[in-house]
């Protein structure tokens, strides 16, 4: 049987990571994967979340099963962080997920199995993961345009006008609620005014992907379009991941709130999740959820982690504005300046999937075939080589 199977492709974006790491060449630089890098490349583990697992390490009692939704206290933090004065408690439907992609396939699962026909709308582009992660629980997918032809900003009208033409009352839009994976690119707030009005009309139901809290333009900032949907939808569904803003990559930690019109909507939509995550995972793992708890209950800690967010938003944004004027230098011809509007770790840098191709080959430089650069991989140390390898793709 097994003999039988051919094999998948690659993914997209953690495929082109495990080709970097088999990359022998010293200079070789890696900006796939949305993972934050300091300035000498790493990885680093926040002090608030190191402080946390101090704490944990001497007051954690058991590592029995938590309940299907997760820690009560994780539960309570993340709705607060997410929909401060938005949602009353009983109107959310919270539970502790392995990572976002986790909430991610859970919400699709309660999608498939209670909205029978309901499609899911995505942007073109989108993360790659998101038609996998919809299809794969049975859903149909639909694209909605969402960048201009030249790449550089957001095609509101395109967007709009394929939604009022062919969404559907029951159908699901997905949103990124800041630093739109891939692009950066985000609606203003007339955009998402319009956007927000335009689906309540038809009646969708939105699913907004919060992957990225914190790294645009701060945590208040970030959750401008989330407000503007509520103002006029009753329901809607979020998907939070604490990968990025806390650097818990590697600890799966994301959570899934279904605001719901009332509070009795609320016990029978939780009691429907819980259906979903049972024949999934079953329950969450711990470790992660009792980090951000206890980041998040805790003044100190908390104030901590705002301000390690702040250093991690303020050096993408340095490096993104190092990299545009080191262009500017090495390829007067080509304006990278739109990078400026762009928000969050990623950007389209506009390079063609050959010279995408070329940067790998040759300089050992791995991007995203889309053209996708994250830009929290750029450091001071390998901006000039980056620039000039990118500067050589462009004039070949
Ligand atoms: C990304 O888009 O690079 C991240 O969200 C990581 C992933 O799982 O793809």
């Amino acid at each position: 049987m097994l003999e039988n199977i051919s094999a998948a492709p690659p993914d997209p974006i953690l495929g082109l990571t495990e080709a970097f790491q088999q990359d022998s060449r010293s200079g070789k630089i890696n900006l796939t994967t949305g993972v934050y890098k300091d300035e000498q490349g790493n990885t680093p583990i926040l002090e608030c979340v190191k402080r946390a697992e101090e704490k944990l390490l001497k007051d954690e009692k058991s590592k029995g099963y938590l309940g299907i939704d997760g820690l009560a206290e994780f539960l309570n933090s993340v709705r607060e962080l997410a929909l401060p004065g938005l949602a009353a408690e009983d109107q959310v439907a919270v539970f502790q997920s392995p990572g976002g992609t986790g909430a991610l396939r859970v919400a699709a699962d309660f999608v498939a199995k209670n909205f029978a026909g309901s499609r899911v709308w995505l942007s073109t582009p989108t993360w790659p993961n998101h038609p996998a992660i919809f299809q794969a629980a049975g859903l149909e997918t639909k694209q909605y345009p969402y960048l201009s032809a030249d790449r550089k900003s957001l095609d509101a009208a395109a967007c709009l006008e394929t939604l009022e033409k062919e969404g559907r009352a029951g159908d699901v839009i997905c949103l990124h609620a800041c630093c739109h994976n891939p692009s950066g690119v985000d609606p203003n707030s007339e955009q998402w005014q319009q956007i927000a009005e335009l689906t309540a009309r038809i009646g969708m139901l939105p699913l907004i992907d919060f992957a990225y809290h914190g790294f645009g333009d701060g945590l208040q900032q970030d959750r401008a379009g989330i407000e503007r949907m509520a103002k006029h939808h009753q329901e809607y569904l979020i998907c939070s991941s604490y990968s990025k803003n806390f650097g818990l990559y590697s600890e799966r930690i994301g959570a899934l709130m279904a605001v719901c019109p009332d509070a009795v909507s609320t016990v029978k939509v939780r009691s429907n999740i819980k259906t979903c995550v049972r024949s999934n995972y079953s329950n969450p793992p711990r470790h992660g959820g009792a980090i951000v708890a206890c980041v998040l209950g805790d003044t100190e800690l908390r104030s901590l982690w705002t301000s390690e967010l702040a250093a991690m938003r303020d050096r993408i944004h340095q490096m993104r504005s190092a990299f545009v004027e080191a262009m500017r230098h090495r390829s007067p011809d080509v304006d990278f300046s739109f990078l400026m509007d762009q928000r969050g770790m990623f950007s389209f840098s506009g390079l063609t999937p050959m010279q995408v191709d070329w940067l790998k080959s040759e300089k050992g430089i791995y991007i995203v075939g889309s053209g996708r650069i994250n830009v929290a991989g750029i450091t001071p140390s390998n901006l000039d080589y980056l620039c000039d390898s990118i500067a050589e793709a462009l004039s070949s």
